[in-house]
């Protein structure tokens, strides 16, 4: 099925290729939860997808700031990408303090860990990516949940 897709990632290099590959179907208004436990290679996903989309400095992962926002250009069209962390997100009124409600918005494109530590305040995903250890690789399996969310899978199923 296009919207429930699962992939072997052999190594660290292989979950670039799969977040460069998933990062030419994105499109403006999509929420990625990234789901997996800590060193799975959530952050590698989000490298890959930010080198598909031509970002070219270093990708951190915003441990401490929750979140690391992108400007990037696709199709020609200005997107902010915020890449969210949420794992030391505590104090559910820092959300809106912090502006996080507005990061969600249909221009923006959100990818985040550790979703669940935000628990209803956060947006519903239009994808979920699950990446498990599966001896020294990961496995990953991708959700499509809405329809714009599918229709991002079907593009993708050409890799
Ligand atoms: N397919 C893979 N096979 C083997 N190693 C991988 C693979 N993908 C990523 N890695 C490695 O896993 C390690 C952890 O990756 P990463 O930091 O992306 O995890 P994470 O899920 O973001 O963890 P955290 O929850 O702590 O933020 C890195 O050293 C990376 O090189
Ligand atoms: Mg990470």
């Amino acid at each position: 099925m296009a919207h429930d897709i699962t992939l072997n990632l052999g190594d660290e290099q292989a979950t670039l290729n799969l977040g460069a590959s998933f990062s030419s179907s994105l499109v403006p208004g999509v929420t990625v939860y990234l789901h997996g436990d800590l060193g799975a290679g959530k952050t590698t996903f989000v490298r890959g997808v930010l080198n598909g989309l031509g970002f070219i400095g270093k990708v951190k992962s915003p441990t401490y700031t929750l979140v690391e926002p992108y400007q990037l250009s696709i199709s020609e069209v200005n997107t902010n990408l915020y890449h969210f962390d949420l794992y030391r997100f505590i104090d559910e009124e820092e959300w809106d303090v912090a502006g996080f409600r507005e990061y969600f918005n249909p221009s923006s494109i959100c990818l985040v860990e550790w979703s669940a530590k935000a628990g209803s305040l956060i947006p519903t995903a239009d994808i979920d990516l699950y990446l498990t250890l599966v001896g020294t690789g990961r496995s990953a399996r991708l959700i499509g949940n809405t329809f714009v969310g599918k229709k991002c899978l079907e593009h993708y199923l050409s890799y």
